[in-house]
């Protein structure tokens, strides 16, 4: 069955994002079409923080919130039979340190988990992308001002 699964560029990375985006298209493109691409200039907190509402109370919520209010991310809707687990494949581990070289985290982050969490900020790991087809939808919906869906 056809699904969607969402995907947000990271402020650190938005000067990457078309490249990051075309290399996933070619990637994808045996199952999946991008529906939509918008760029974002400035995150408002109330959005940032529905978006990560799950990790609400964990010890890196308010500083994973906090580096994205007032910048700029890229965020994207892709479609198709299986792309969410493609995209969780194509994405690598959250823990870049952990990510194989041809994943986008092991490939445009040099950042680990143990550092993030010994430094108290939040892990650069390039891109933020769905846990399943139910949040794609959750969070599809959390952006949906700034997407245009065809
Ligand atoms: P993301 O896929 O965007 O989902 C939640 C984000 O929180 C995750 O990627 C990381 O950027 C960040 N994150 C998760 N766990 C930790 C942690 N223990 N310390 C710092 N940042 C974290």
């Amino acid at each position: 069955m056809a699904e969607r699964t969402f995907i947000l560029i990271k402020p650190d990375h938005v000067a990457l994002a078309d490249k990051i985006l075309s290399e996933m298209d070619g990637k994808l493109e045996d199952i999946a079409e991008r529906k939509a691409t918008a760029h974002i200039p400035a995150v408002p907190r109330a959005v940032i923080e529905e978006h990560y509402a799950v990790h609400h109370g964990k010890p890196f919520y308010q500083y994973l919130v906090d580096s994205f209010v007032g910048n700029s991310v890229v965020a994207s809707v892709y479609a198709g039979v299986g792309v969410v687990q493609r995209v969780i494949d194509l994405c690598g581990p959250t823990d870049p340190a952990q990510a194989a070289a041809n994943t986008i985290r092991g490939r445009y982050s040099a950042d680990s988990l143990e550092k993030a969490i010994a430094e108290h900020r939040p892990v650069c790991n390039v891109i933020h992308r769905s846990d399943s087809a139910a949040e794609a939808e959750r969070e599809i919906a959390v952006w949906n001002d700034y997407l245009r869906i065809t």
